[in-house]
């Protein structure tokens, strides 16, 4: 993240200085003068400023990728058309860790082709996740041929120079890298929400999970260093942001690999002093990294909110063997029980996935048996989807559709069943809510989380928005609350 009036500096400097420099990010300021100057060109053609979207699929990782992208397209000079696909450039960052997610994307391409053909000018970008899988290129090279910009999740920090490479050519631009070492710092952000913000922790996973995509298109881990990520925090909450979220694939291994290796508890430590900030997220936390000196660090803190996502993914330790996930059953519920012990507010989300190759009806009760002993306050619930090139994808014994569906729906019932009970806990009493939205169905409400990342909808008008406020719970509606301001 960089101020506006000091890059808007160094873009003039590097632009005047004549050819690219090498080393970065001073080489994307010079760029992003660059395409300023095509973007100009283009807002005297058309007689208005040209129009950009940026649409994001998956995770927060993305999201935030998605922020540095429109911070760049909006410092250049298009306007952002927020979520209107009719726009003059459309970029859509994609992911792939299931295989609906990629079919969403061809899906929604052939609607964006249908706009090109009546705005012939129109240009079409992709990067992300699923760029970076096997085959996807190649798809979109025989059959796609109307996307104008191709680049994947290593390069995104190049974006400037990308785009000025497309819009000074007709040609179909594909800049795809294997892998990379680099984090390049001080590039330009656009946040969606003024009071909350991501920030990226690290980077890539090196947990190979036997089902998971992620660590072959995110590469392999990398932690940025505490003094950036403090760095980046101090400005955002100059800028007004008063909850952060850190994100990164296995935040409980973070800072192991730099070269003063730091923990994930102490970082955290670090950050809870930052005065201004009022709530600390993170995602996600792998079991088997947890440490007592992190539950210690949640335990005493005043910011750090009370939620922790724990993707269990299978209670059967036979099954958590085969997906490589390095704990067994009773590991994981000691750990959750543990947990709930020593921070007794706490709620605990997880991840779960049904339809593992092998998982039979026992390893499904299994599952179910944890989801009992925990009582996650919400899980989310995903169908095995066979993901070419992971060690899953090669096992024999797929398991039969019809009978994978079965189990999901067991899981579920189950998931809702246990969670009703242990959110509606907190019924009639009154807790502190960050204020996001207006409500999205009544005009008239607002909603908020909980800092146990409860959704409560009261009434209240947008001024409330970015505020934390008393909320008494009236009444509970499974994984969410209604309640009033008091
Ligand atoms: N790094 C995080 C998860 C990132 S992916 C972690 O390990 O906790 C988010 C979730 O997608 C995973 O927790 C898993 O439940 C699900 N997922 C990943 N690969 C999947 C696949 N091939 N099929 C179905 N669900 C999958
Ligand atoms: Fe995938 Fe496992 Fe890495 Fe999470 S920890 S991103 S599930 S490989
Ligand atoms: Fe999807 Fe990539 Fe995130 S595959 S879940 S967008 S890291």
């Amino acid at each position: 993240m960089i101020q506006k009036e000091v890059l808007e500096e160094k873009m003039a400097d590097y632009r005047q200085a004549g050819a690219a420099p090498q080393s970065e990010p001073e080489r994307q300021y010079y760029f992003m003068a660059r395409a300023k100057e095509l973007v100009a060109d283009m807002e005297e053609k058309l007689g208005r400023k040209p129009t950009c979207c940026v649409v994001t699929f998956g995770c927060q990782m993305n999201a935030r990728d998605s922020e540095k992208l429109l911070g760049i397209l909006t410092e250049v000079g298009f306007a952002d058309n927020g979520e209107d696909e009719k726009s003059d450039f459309v970029i859509f960052n994609t992911c792939t860790v299931r295989d609906n997610a990629d079919q969403r994307v061809y899906g929604r391409l052939g609607i964006l082709n249908g706009y090109k053909k009546k705005n012939p000018a129109m240009k079409i970008g992709l990067c992300g996740c699923m760029m970076q899988e096997q085959g996807v290129v190649e798809k979109l090279q025989k059959s796609y041929r109307f996307v104008n910009l191709i680049f994947g999740t290593h390069n995104i920090f190049k974006f400037a120079e990308l785009l000025v490479t497309m819009l000074e050519s007709d040609d179909m631009i594909i800049d795809i890298w294997k892998d990379t070492n680099e984090i390049v710092e001080d590039l330009p952000i656009v946040r969606k929400y003024k009071f909350k913000s991501g920030t990226n922790i690290m980077f890539g996973c090196n947990n190979f999970c036997s089902y998971c995509i992620v660590p072959y298109v995110r590469g392999r881990e990398r932690s940025r260093e505490p003094k950036d990520i403090i760095r980046e925090i101090e400005m955002l909450v100059k800028d007004g942001v008063i909850e952060i979220m850190l994100l990164g694939q296995n935040v409980n291994s973070y800072g192991k690999n730099l070269e003063h290796p730091v923990s994930f508890a102490q970082l955290l430590t670090e950050v809870e002093k930052i005065k201004g900030l009022e709530r600390i997220r993170f995602m996600t936390s792998h079991p088997k990294d947890l440490s007592d000196e992190l539950i210690e660090v949640m335990k005493h803190s005043k910011k750090i909110c009370r939620h922790l996502h724990l993707p269990l993914q299978s209670g059967s330790t036979r099954i958590l063997k085969a997906m490589n996930r390095h704990y067994t059953k009773e590991q994981y519920v000691d750990l959750a029980l543990k947990i709930r012990r020593e921070i007794p507010d706490i709620a605990i989300t997880t991840d779960i996935i049904v339809g593992f190759p092998g998982e039979t009806k026992e390893d499904v009760e299994e599952t179910i048996d944890v989801i009992k002993k925990v009582q996650f306050e919400n899980a989310f619930t995903f169908i095995y989807s066979k993901r070419t090139g992971t060690p899953a994808a090669a096992m024999e014994n797929q398991v039969p559709e019809a009978e994978v569906k079965e189990n999901f729906n067991k899981v579920l019932k189950t998931v809702q069943e246990t969670a009703r009970s242990r959110v509606g806990n907190l019924l009639g009493q009154t807790v502190t809510v960050l204020v996001e939205e207006k409500n999205e169905q009544d005009d008239s409400l607002v909603t908020g989380r909980m800092s146990n990342n409860t959704i409560v909808h009261f009434p209240g008008g947008e001024d409330l928005i970015g505020t934390l406020v008393n909320v008494h719970l009236d009444e509970c509606h499974g994984f969410y609350y209604t309640g009033k301001i008091q």
